[in-house]
């Protein structure tokens, strides 16, 4: 009996996740700050017949994912999986948003990332088949102005992602970078981008974005519909400075 671990499961594409693989009979671990959200959807992850374990953790807490590892350890639980999705995002220039905000975000959609993944994967090794989704974004393409540190952060998930799925070639933990567009969950009132050009143009759904991460769970980069991956093509084709140019249009 083996279990994979959802961070950020309390809102949104973790959400989702967690909801996508309870119907394919998946054991979870969900992790998020908002304990409640957290119980009612174990709760009603449930009625699948599976197991759905609460752990409460910030992971803006330099301790966080020590302590989260930690108590996944000593739960003794089988992992064959690992979504790393927990991140948040803010809009406005980098000398504007405060440094502790800007700072908090490296560390959960990075460091706290990092750390997880260092500390988990001795479990996963151990199960044949386990995976890791690492959660970056379009985001890490180009550069970002009016939202640097976000950009910056996903550009790590990326980077750091499609390494890792290299170096566990044959080991039989897969890693897969799923790099969403503009998604219809909490994020963009929560990264004040809901009136930004970006997120007028459309959303994805949260079903959506998430049965095509897990129909592809063992590829290293997973972009979410047509229109996403013809703006990553595109921008592969352009001058990084029409690219930059154009995200920080995109989200003025
Ligand atoms: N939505 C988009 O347009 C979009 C596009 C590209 C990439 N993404 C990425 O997708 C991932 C999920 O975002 P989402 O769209 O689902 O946003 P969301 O609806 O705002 O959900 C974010 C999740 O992250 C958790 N989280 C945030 N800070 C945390 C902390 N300090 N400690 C623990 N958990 C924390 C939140 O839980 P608590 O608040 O309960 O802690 C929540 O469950 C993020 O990495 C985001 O960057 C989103």
């Amino acid at each position: 009996m083996s279990y994979v671990v959802i961070t950020g499961a309390s809102a949104g594409i973790g959400e989702g996740f967690a909801r996508a693989l309870a119907a394919e009979k998946q054991n979870l671990i969900l992790v998020a700050r908002r304990e409640e959200r957290l119980n009612s959807l174990a709760a009603e992850l449930k009625q699948h017949g599976i197991e759905a374990i609460v752990l409460k953790a910030d992971l803006a807490d330099p301790a966080g994912a020590d302590a989260l590892a930690r108590q996944i350890s000593d739960g003794g639980w089988a992992l064959s999986g690992l979504i790393n999705n927990a991140g948040f995002g803010d809009r406005g220039a980098f000398a504007d948003l405060g440094l502790e905000r800007q700072l908090s975000m490296i560390q959960v959609n990075i460091t706290s990332l990092v750390s997880l993944s260092w500390q988990l994967l001795p479990a996963l090794r151990k199960q044949p088949g386990s995976f890791v989704i690492n959660v970056a974004s379009t985001a890490a393409f180009q550069a970002g102005p009016n939202m640097a540190i976000y950009y910056a952060t996903k550009a790590f998930v990326l980077s750091f992602s499609e390494a890792l799925h290299e170096e566990l070639k044959g080991s039989g933990v897969a890693v897969s970078t799923l790099c969403p567009g503009a998604t219809d969950s909490e994020f963009a009132q929560e990264a004040h981008m809901t009136d930004t050009k970006l997120f007028k143009a459309g959303t994805m759904t949260v079903e959506t974005v998430v049965k095509t991460s897990l129909a592809q769970r063992r590829k290293a980069i997973v972009i979410p519909g047509l229109r996403n991956r013809l703006m990553v093509w595109s921008g592969k084709l352009s001058p990084r400075a029409v690219t930059r140019q154009l995200a920080g249009w995109l989200q003025a």
